[in-house]
């Protein structure tokens, strides 16, 4: 089934909202490609969906930096064991392995439980300090620079 966009999922900032977003649609493009038996798009999926993903990972981090926000660390090294996790499936799915339905599955669990609970976390901190980024005129700037530094 689908991942259905819920209220709880919205953590208020827009930005962080819309990329959420695009990787639910990723997910649920990846659950279509592996019904339609179709290997390599579902490995054409499985890469944009893994680029994209890092993208927003980076760019995140960058926020949560900015802030000085106190869990920063823990919080990268979630994404990271989770990069690692997908890495190692995508590699087993690329040597023939039929792991699509188990990455499916795994990515829909974490990533919905990932933004209620770590992302949810830092909400306020960051958002607060991306008040402050819009307000002052020296580092205006920096929100979009960030973003075109991790989105091509
Ligand atoms: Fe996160
Ligand atoms: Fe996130």
């Amino acid at each position: 089934m689908p991942i259905a966009w819920t209220q709880d999922l919205n953590t208020g900032i827009e930005v962080i909202d819309e990329q959420h977003k695009s990787i639910v649609d990723y997910i649920n493009q990846l659950e279509e490609a592996i019904k339609l038996h179709e290997r390599s798009f579902v490995t054409h999926v499985l890469n944009e969906l893994v680029d994209y993903t890092l993208s927003h990972f980076a760019f995140e981090e960058s926020l949560q930096e900015e802030a000085g926000y106190k869990f920063a660390k823990p919080h990268k090294a979630v994404h990271d064991v989770f990069t690692k996790r997908v890495a190692a499936y995508l590699q087993r799915h690329k040597d023939g392995e039929e792991v699509a339905d188990q990455v499916h599955v795994m990515l829909c669990t974490w990533l919905v439980h990932h933004i209620k609970r770590d992302d949810m976390a830092y909400v306020s901190e960051v958002k607060a300090s991306m008040t402050n980024i819009v307000k002052d005129k020296n580092k205006k700037g920096w929100l979009s620079a960030s973003l075109g530094r991790f989105f091509k």
